[in-house]
């Protein structure tokens, strides 16, 4: 396969940083061009939620499955659970210019947001079926559309069984584009791979059994929902544990009439962020599949591989560590290190299993984690691969790390002063073959989805986690001794956070 014959080949290889493509003084960003992190459709019918109600679950219980008990309460506790624990408002940043921002349950690249979520329902106690959009700010839903949407979705992904709610994923690429350009693409998907990672979680918090759904026609979703600057990109199927009665209307989906607050505020996408995006329209979606990532990967070791031991319980209960969870801005690197078995709990929760429509079993696993150990007991500084099945660490090279690891994080100081700085490596030649244009978005969810469970997993040891988009692509393929065929895709940083950094971006 030849991977350049791919726009999102040429795309990644153009959207890559690197010192010497900077521009001299730098792009001058112009604040003017920042647009709102939320979306509200002006006149739509607006339906309050009540008080997300408490889901103290273990979150080792989440990542590995266990069936939880019955989610008790009415369908409006669900909806608005699912939504608090996931994409909702979690607390606010306060400049020291005075101003306030608020902050989400799911982390975004430059805390842009450019994530949208729809939630497809029957019909519930006071509520009409149809399709409802989150608004953000008050935690409400407002009605988009009348009918059956659950139905409609759900018949996009070739599926016979039908869900009991839907929640569909787009993003608003413009919302990133004006700081990033086309790097902002990669961001968008990183982004949504965090949300979808986030609905699931609550989804099985609140007792419900989930699928991810990749391969739909997006051309039928955009006309659909008449978007104009706003992308699908991926859906969650949810089912209630007990069938509840919620056949849908008989009536078809129609769309209210409602307009966008901030249509057209949006500047012009950057031309190849642009192309990017239109390649990874076409659907090529696969028989769902059970995914269990633990795949051999281990070749090619020339030291010793570290065992690891069984995993640290994450036993901190979902609900409080999810509205918790914040980005750390600086690590302490004097901390105590790591321990070995809190090390190995982040990667269990890392490769827990995950049902998609884009991963399947019998294929070579498609994304790695390699990790800067700066800070571990038990072993010595330098660079690792992660083997999920022989759950082992494969040394790449030894000797400290932190300063390597700051200059590969476009000088980034928190990739070195962290414990442990994880790097997502997509094979995307492999996503390429199964998928074709479409791969490039399954890899960059994926590595979201990674990223999301790295972060929970450090929140709920007392450890704190940063994405990172912003490395230096090549230098970091070389460094880690990638083959051509395999790219980093998106860094994680896990340690001891210092307060009172503000981030950088
Ligand atoms: C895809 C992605 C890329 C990110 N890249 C960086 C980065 O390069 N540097 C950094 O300091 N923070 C980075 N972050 C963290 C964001 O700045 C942070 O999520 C945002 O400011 C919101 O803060 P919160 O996570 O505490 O809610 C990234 C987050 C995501 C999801």
């Amino acid at each position: 396969m030849e991977a350049n014959k791919f726009v999102t080949a040429f795309y990644h290889e153009t959207s890559k940083l690197a010192w010497e493509r900077l521009e001299p003084r730098g792009r001058k960003l112009d604040p003017a061009l920042l647009l709102s992190r939320f979306r509200f459709y002006t006149g739509a019918p607006i339906r309050s939620l009540p008080k997300a109600p408490a889901r103290p679950v273990p979150l080792s219980d989440l990542f590995s499955g266990h069936t939880l008990a019955v989610f008790p309460g009415p369908l409006q506790d669900l909806l608005s659970g699912l939504l608090w624990y996931s994409v909702a408002i979690s607390g606010y940043r306060h400049t020291p210019s005075g101003e306030t921002t608020p902050l989400r349950v799911v982390p975004s690249a430059g805390n842009l947001h450019p994530v949208e979520v729809y939630l497809a329902t029957a019909a519930l106690p006071g509520w009409d079926a149809g399709l409802y959009h989150y608004r953000v700010p008050d935690h409400t839903l407002e009605q988009r559309g009348t009918g059956n949407w659950v139905e409609w979705l759900s018949n996009l992904a070739g599926k016979k069984h039908r869900p009991d709610l839907i929640a569909l994923l787009t993003v608003v690429p413009s919302r990133s584009a004006w700081k990033y350009g086309a790097r902002a693409f990669r961001y968008c998907l990183l982004d949504a791979g965090h949300a979808v990672e986030a609905l699931r979680l609550a989804g099985l918090a609140l007792g419900l059994r989930v699928e991810v759904v990749g391969g739909f026609s997006d051309d039928a979703v955009t006309q659909k929902l008449k978007l104009t600057d706003e992308w699908p990109v991926a859906f969650l199927k949810f089912w209630l544990p007990t069938p509840c009665g919620l056949t849908g209307p008989p009536t078809p989906p129609a769309l209210l009439p409602n307009e966008p607050s901030d249509a057209g505020a949006g500047s012009d996408l950057p031309p190849l962020l642009r192309q990017a995006l239109e390649a990874t329209k076409a659907s090529h979606g696969a028989p769902i599949q059970q995914v269990d990532q633990r795949q051999s990967d281990a070749n090619g070791a020339r030291l010793s591989p570290v065992e690891l031991p069984g995993p640290a319980e994450l036993r901190a209960p979902f609900d409080s560590v999810v509205r918790k969870r914040r980005s750390a801005t600086e690590f302490d690197s004097q901390a105590r290190p790591v321990r070995l078995d809190e090390l190995a709990a982040l990667l269990w929760a890392a490769w827990a299993p995950l049902t998609t429509d884009f991963s399947a079993t019998e294929e070579l696993s498609r994304v790695e984690i390699h990790l800067f150990a700066h800070s571990v007991e038990q072993i010595d500084p330098g660079v690792y691969r992660y083997c999920p099945s022989a759950r082992s660490l494969i040394p790449i090279r030894l000797g400290p790390q932190r300063s390597m690891a700051r200059q590969l994080a476009f000088g980034q100081s928190l990739a070195g002063s962290a414990s442990v700085t994880f790097v997502l490596v997509a094979n995307l030649e492999a996503f390429w073959q199964a998928h074709g244009e479409r791969g490039y978005r399954y890899a960059h969810l994926l590595a979201g989805i990674i990223g999301h469970r790295l972060y929970l997993g450090a929140e709920a040891l007392g450890l704190r986690a940063s994405g990172i988009g912003a490395y230096l692509d090549d230098d970091l393929q070389r460094y880690l001794e990638l083959p051509s065929t395999h790219q980093p895709l998106y860094l994680v940083a896990c340690g001891f956070p210092i307060s009172g950094f503000e981030p950088r971006d």
